[in-house]
This record gives C-alpha cells, structure tokens and sequence, in this order.
C-alpha cells in the first residue's frame, strides 16, 4: 500500500533533536482519498466493460421545508409539518425502490423549520442502499463486529483508513474518542474495538478529559468545539484524527474567518506522531469513502441480481 504521510521539512516523527522532540508527521487525507478515488475509478470501469455500460448510482437527498404563509395556527402548523415529514419518506421510499439507484444518503441535520424526527428518516432508507450506514441495521451490525456485512459510516471508515497510513496497528492500542454522534463518535468507538483496540469514549460529561487524552495511543475527535484538545494533554508519539470543521474569526482572511479543528494543531503536533490537518485531512475521505460505500453498494446489487437471475 502506498503511504500518504508526509514529513515535513524533511524532521522525523519520533526522533529527538537535542532535548527539543520532532514535530508530529503529517497524515495527509488529500492524497489518501485521491489513492481512493483512483481505485474506484478503475474497478468502476471495469464494472462498466463487464456488465454494458453498468454504473453505480448515489442520490444525496437534500431536506429543505419552508413554512407556508405566516398564520400563527396550529393547525395549519401541524398540516405542513406533516406533509413535509410524509413528502421526505415518500422521496427516500421511491428511491427505495428505483432499481437503479444504489446509494442513498439524507443530508444531516435536516434543514427545516418543521421538525422532522430524523431516526424516522434514516431508518426509512433501505439498509441495502444506506451507503451512510445511519440506520438501526446497519448501525447495529457495526457495534456487533459484523464488518463485511453492513455499510460502515463514512467518516470513521476514512478515519480508520488514515490510522492504517501511518502503519501503526490498532489492535491492542488504547484508543480514545471524544464524541458519541451517530455520525462520527458512536461508530468510530465500535470499529476501533472490533479492529481490537481497547476503546474509551469521551463525552461532554466526561469529567477528567485531559487524563483520558493521556492514556490514548490513537485520538479521534469528533466534538464539535473548535481546539478544545490541547497539545498538552496528548501523549507523545499518539495517532491524532482531527474529524472537527469549525470556523473561528480570522480578520488577516479576506473571508474574515479561517477553518480549525477540534484539535489545536500548533500544540498537539509538537506532541503527536503523527496528526492530520484541518483543512486537508478527514473531510477529504469522508467523501472518497462515501464513493467507497456506494461502489461497494453497487457491486452487492450485482451480485444479487446474478444470484436471482
Ligand atoms: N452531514 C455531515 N456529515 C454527514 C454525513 O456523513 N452524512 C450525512 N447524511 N449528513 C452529514
């Protein structure tokens, strides 16, 4: 396999200089997700030779409800708030059904100013084509270890496969994630313990979240809070996946705003032995991974239409 780490100014990950420690090697998810999408690129054309013209499809389902008139009456409040929850399922029903369609995700949070209880969303995607793997049978196959038999969540899988660029093994690792989203923390900490890390997951109550991020061989992030993690707590020669995009003030920008992570990378590189960057690291192989799910997807739907057929 190819490796996406890069050292930069040519300074080692793990070795000394003097008393001062190297800074961390850089794991680059541009070029990691560009490697992806290089491979799926061929095993779509070969898919297409094979099978006449045959190409996996993704509809991504894009929610946005906006309250008719500005009547302050609940019943006309509940009328659209039902009919947009029943126009969402019957547009996630009839790509249910459309035998050419082999991915499907709904954008999250749904934007809407008529609350719609998104488990009923994710769970009415066909888990066949849940290339998010948001829904209950999906979700649950994954916190059972059966890996090759459910489609994993996007951002943990890219996490995983930026982990395995460093060439460091998880298994037996003491692995920590802060976060327990449906989407990033609650996933992560189920493929980390079924790839044989022992997993500690951080949340928002979790009192002592320095010592915790101490104990951790491999960090992942995923909390939402622009450089909450300080490099301080890290310890030395960690794997650090930064899964945060937060936008803090910036007036040297023209945009007047820059992106950060949930890590304050100054800090946490002159720790770490490896990290990746925001900008530039997880949010790339969220994206080659979802392509990854919906090739994967694709290819399963060949394989039962061969076995019925
Ligand atoms: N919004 C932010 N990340 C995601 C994701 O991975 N899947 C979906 N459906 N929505 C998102």
């Amino acid at each position: 396999m190819l490796s996406v780490v890069a050292r930069p100014l040519g300074l080692g990950a793990s070795c000394c200089r003097g008393s001062r420690r190297a800074i961390a090697t850089v794991i680059s998810g541009n070029k990691a997700s560009k490697l992806v999408r290089e491979r799926l690129k061929e095993e779509v054309e070969k898919m297409k030779v094979q099978f006449c013209g045959f190409r996996p499809s993704l509809v991504v389902l894009q929610v946005c409800v906006f309250q008719v008139g500005d009547r302050d009456d609940s019943n006309l409040y509940i009328s659209t708030k039902l009919k947009a929850a029943a126009e969402v399922l019957h547009s996630i029903m009839s790509v249910n059904e459309n035998q050419t369609v082999h991915g499907l995700i709904v954008q999250l949070p749904l934007d809407t100013v008529n609350h719609i209880n998104s488990e009923l969303v994710t769970n009415a995607v066909s888990p066949e084509k849940d290339v998010d793997g948001l829904s209950c049978i999906n979700a649950g196959k994954l916190s059972r270890g059966d890996l090759n038999d459910c489609f994993i969540p996007c951002t943990p899988n890219g996490c995983l496969e930026l982990i395995r660029q460093t060439g460091v093994s998880v298994a037996g690792k003491h692995a920590v994630v802060i976060g327990r989203s449906k989407i990033v923390g609650a996933p992560m900490h189920d493929l980390l313990l079924w790839n044989h890390a022992t997993v500690t997951t951080c949340h928002s109550k979790t009192p002592d979240l320095p010592e915790q991020v101490g104990r951790a061989d491999i960090l992942v992030v995923g909390a939402g809070r622009a450089e909450m993690v300080r490099g301080g707590w890290v310890k030395e020669g960690a794997v650090v996946i930064d899964c945060g995009i937060n936008y803090v003030p910036d007036e040297t920008r023209a945009s007047g705003k820059r992106v950060v992570g949930d890590v304050h990378y100054a800090s946490a590189n002159q720790r770490a032995g490896f990290i990746t960057p925001v900008p530039g690291g997880v949010g790339p192989m969220t994206v080659a991974m979802l392509m990854e799910n919906t090739v994967q997807s694709a290819q399963r739907f060949l394989l039962r239409s061969q076995s019925h057929g």
